[in-house]
């Protein structure tokens, strides 16, 4: 057995997935929600049996290690190394390296450099002087937290870095473009920073992904720059400092998310160490689904500014969607939490340990800014929250603040209710609606189900008598799901218990993919047995009908076609057509 099938072997799936995600074991599978995109209906799913996972919303899917390479951004030979070390089996030789894992390394490698070049120049070197005194005598950062945040000065001479990389660290030109240190200015090397301040972005695993660099020079524009988009860096996927707040972060259960580099500096400088910056204004979904990896609460502590203010309420569908408790620190007296932290710490942290719950923050600040006693402001109140508590998932809470704002605008809770059934309701996010959009026929899409049905069931012997009895025809138009139900019921006949494994090793293995989706499709709660039985009898009575109508569509436009009457295939069709019919009848009594 080569090394990867040993390690893959060796990890007990479900419990390894289990480390990541909440498991809910739902009958021969385990369910969750999807790690990898938001959704409210769990349809990511892990069979015991198979080893493998799969996503009926996101169509990802796997073993262990396609998993963990999905899920901590990791290139295979990585993931190799990490479940490997984990399960006590000694890889050989160095793993194969692929092309782009192999890039993406050496790119770590000279961003790491980049890092410490930056940081050399900032605290040791005369280029940095001035950026230095401006850290900590303009904006109090002391010598700690810059090391800890590996704070650096990028020169104003146009390819410092890029000479240190190509002389001292013997680097070709190539890389450096590719990392996005540098670019090629007409046949020259230059940096791409200059003259500005350099945080380095790291992801939670201790990665330099990439920079952003802040102006020294107030006239310049824009006043951060980021690393362009390279194989490592992606905008809206990672947060500043979150590497050096993840522990307290897992500790407090909780995530306090600022807008800004300083700010989250000042903070971390206060002791407030779980704040990370999310860069510019709303959170995306990534990083939404990134941070709660680490919490179950997140807090948003914005710039007061109107833009600060609107991405409240534009970070709060992402973050309601993933199931995150959401909370606004409100800083006392300053334009944003850096600010804040300078002014008066204790106030600041204050303010941090009572976070107002978001829904009570937003209510309060719309009745600030109307007066509920006219019409025009109890319909300016209503307009501005009711999309915003009309999307509460927990219907509980959804009616707590519902019944707030009828209050508060003295109004009763039915005419609050009605007013939210004007917006549109979000499609619900159902396996089954988002499947039939999919290119397949509805046929095919119930033959799925039907063969998922059987193949989940708990006791297929009772199926196999059922179908005896009853002389019923499971008959499926997909041929590999028709040769695996065929399969399955010869399996079951001769077996008095059915053992995955065992009827797994007698079916051909280019059934294996139609096979694995079906065993994990998630199936709707049956309440016992009974109920499971009956949903497949009454689907196998549906897809017999669909059947059938399509076939008698297919007579019916053949007769169209036939101009000659009387001849003999005319009358055949006729035949075949009037049998069809009253089969049709009879299933429909
Ligand atoms: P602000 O514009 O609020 O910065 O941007 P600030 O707090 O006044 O700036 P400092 O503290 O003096 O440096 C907040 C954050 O948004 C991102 C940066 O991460 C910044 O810290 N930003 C801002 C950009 O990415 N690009 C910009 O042009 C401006
Ligand atoms: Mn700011």
């Amino acid at each position: 057995m080569d090394q990867v099938a040993q390690v893959r072997e060796k990890t007990d799936l479900v419990s390894f997935i289990s480390e990541y995600v909440p498991l809910k074991k739902t009958g021969r599978n385990f369910k969750a929600p999807c790690p990898f995109h938001t959704e409210k209906t769990p349809s990511f799913v892990v069979s015991p049996e198979r080893q493998i996972w799969h996503c009926f919303g996101c169509q990802k899917g796997g073993d262990c290690f396609t998993f963990l390479m999905e899920y901590e951004n990791l290139e295979f030979p990585e993931a190799l190394r990490i479940l490997a070390k984990k399960v006590g089996v000694e890889l050989s030789q160095t793993p194969f390296q692929s092309g782009v894992s192999s890039k993406k390394e050496k790119i770590y490698i000279l961003n790491r450099q980049a890092m410490e070049f930056y940081h050399y120049v900032l605290t040791k070197h005369a280029a940095g002087k001035k950026a230095l005194e401006y850290l900590s005598k303009d904006r109090h950062i002391n010598p700690k937290v810059l090391e800890t945040f590996m704070v650096g000065f990028a020169p104003a001479n146009g390819n410092a870095l890029a000479s240190y990389l190509l002389t001292k660290k013997k680097h070709v030109k190539e890389d450096l473009i590719e990392a996005g240190l540098s670019f090629n200015k007409t046949g020259r090397i230059v940096d791409f920073f200059v003259n500005r301040i350099i945080f380095p972005l790291l992801d939670h695993r201790g990665n330099v992904e990439g920079f952003s660099g802040r102006v020294m020079d107030p006239k310049l524009q824009p006043k951060y720059v980021n690393t362009r988009e390279t194989l490592v860096y992606h905008k809206g996927k990672v947060f500043f400092g979150l590497n050096m707040a993840k522990d307290e972060i897992k500790k407090e259960e909780r995530a306090i998310i600022m807008e800004g580099e300083f700010d989250v500096m000042s903070s971390f400088q206060e002791g407030v160490g779980n704040a990370v910056a999310v860069k510019g204004t709303a959170l995306t979904e990534a990083q939404v689904n990134l941070i709660a990896r680490f919490c179950p609460k997140v807090s948003l502590c914005f710039d007061t500014d109107s833009a600060g203010q609107e991405a409240i309420v534009r970070s709060l569908l992402a973050i309601e969607k993933k199931g995150l408790l959401c909370s606004v620190v409100v800083c006392p007296n300053a334009k944003d939490p850096d600010e804040a932290v300078q002014k008066d710490s204790f106030a600041f942290k204050q303010a941090v340990k009572h976070s107002i719950p978001v829904y009570d923050f937003l209510l309060e600040k719309v009745l600030s800014e109307v007066s509920v006693k006219s019409a025009e402001g109890k319909k300016r109140a209503s307009d501005d929250l009711l999309p915003i508590f009309n999307n509460i998932e927990n219907e509980v809470v959804k009616e707590h603040y519902l019944k707030k704002l009828a209050q508060e605008i003295d109004t009763t809770y039915e005419s609050v209710v009605k007013q939210t059934q004007h917006f549109a309701k979000q499609a619900k996010e159902d396996v089954f609606i988002k499947r039939a959009k999919d290119a397949r026929s509805r046929k095919e899409i119930i033959e799925e189900y039907l063969l998922s049905l059987l193949l989940q069931y708990k006791i297929p012997q009772q199926i196999v008598e059922k179908i005896q009895k009853d002389n019923i025809l499971f008959s499926f138009s997909v041929p590999s799901y028709q040769k695996i139900a065929e399969h399955f019921f010869s399996y079951t006949k001769a077996h008095s218990t059915i053992d995955m494994q065992v009827f797994l090793k007698g079916l051909p293995s280019e059934l294996f993919d139609s096979f694995d989706r079906c065993y994990l499709l998630p199936l709707p709660l049956f309440i016992d047995d009974k109920a499971h039985l009956e949903e497949i009898l009454k689907i196998e009575k549906e897809l017999y009908l669909v059947s059938l109508r399509e076939n008698l569509k297919k007579i019916s436009d053949q007769l169209k076609k036939n101009e000659k009457e009387e001849t003999e295939e005319f009358l055949a069709l006729q035949q075949e057509f009037s049998r069809l019919t009253s089969l049709l009848s009879d299933a429909q009594k």
